[in-house]
């Protein structure tokens, strides 16, 4: 009861009121410095809705968009950087804005375009990490690429763990990055994809995707954790 709460308030604040928001909030969300409870109390319209007990869950909850400036040049960014495609037949990397390195995180990504079956790579990396390349080519990603049959792990170039499914338009793809059992996870439709994608997962690691031309992607955050990982897993919450 209390997590339907949480998510019906989470969806008011995180989705509604969000351009309404005091400019010095969206900035200090946008560098995913928190708010204080007070503060989001103060600058929130629902404040009704949320009861002291759920304060503390709202606020771990990351707000955030794609990050331009870390971009490849070829990636074209719309609706307020949460949607992406690119310019190039060549994949090409974009980074979310914030980096995560304690906690447990997800965030899902809608498949708004979908034209000749191209393999989009969707996970974590560091910032460092190769632009011009497929997310997971190098050894600052984990990732996992998919057409619309079959889906592969990847890291430092080696793929891992075929699984059948693939995506079409409209498909969500979720990740879900947990600090605590320091695992990548990742599900389609809902449904967790394969194994557990990576473990060992430490240090910075920031929201990323891999695609070209023929795809483009939108952004999904300040999301619960899903039901396929947390009834199944024994998630402090
Ligand atoms: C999108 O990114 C650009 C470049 O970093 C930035 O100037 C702009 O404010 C961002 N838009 C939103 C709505 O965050
Ligand atoms: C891939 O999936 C499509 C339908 O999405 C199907 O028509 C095709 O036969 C599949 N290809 C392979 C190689 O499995
Ligand atoms: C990445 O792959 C290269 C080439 O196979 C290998 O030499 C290197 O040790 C690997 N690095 C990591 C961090 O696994
Ligand atoms: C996934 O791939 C890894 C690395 O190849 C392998 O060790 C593991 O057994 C695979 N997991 C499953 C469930 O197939």
């Amino acid at each position: 009861m209390s997590r339907l709460l949480t998510f019906l308030c989470m969806s008011l604040l995180m989705l509604g009121p969000y351009p309404r928001m005091s400019a010095s909030l969206a900035a200090r969300l946008q560098i995913n410095t928190m708010p204080s409870p007070l503060e989001f109390l103060q600058n929130s319209e629902q404040e009704t809705c949320v009861s002291p007990v759920d304060i503390k869950k709202l606020v771990a909850v990351a707000w955030f968009a794609f990050d331009p400036g870390s971009a490849h040049s070829d990636i074209i960014f719309s609706n307020d950087n949460l949607t992406v495609t690119c310019n190039s037949y060549d994949d090409r990397v974009v980074l979310g804005k914030t980096g995560f390195s304690k906690g447990v995180h997800y965030w899902e990504l809608t498949i708004d375009r979908y034209d000749n079956h191209p393999d989009p790579a969707f996970g974590v990396a560091r910032v460092e990490v190769m632009k011009d390349v497929m997310l997971g080519k190098d050894d600052k990603a984990w990732a996992m690429y998919v057409d619309n049959n079959r889906s592969w792990f990847m890291h430092n170039n080696s793929h891992t763990n075929r699984t059948e499914g693939g995506i079409t338009k409209g498909a969500t793809v979720g990740v879900l990055l947990d600090f605590t059992r320091r695992t990548l996870t990742f599900s389609i439709n809902e449904e967790q994809q394969g194994p557990v994608a990576f473990e060992g997962m430490e240090g910075l690691l920031f929201p990323a995707v891999s695609l070209n031309r023929n795809v483009q992607v939108t952004l999904h955050t300040g999301l619960p954790i899903p039901g396929f990982y947390s009834s199944r897993a024994s998630i402090a919450s």
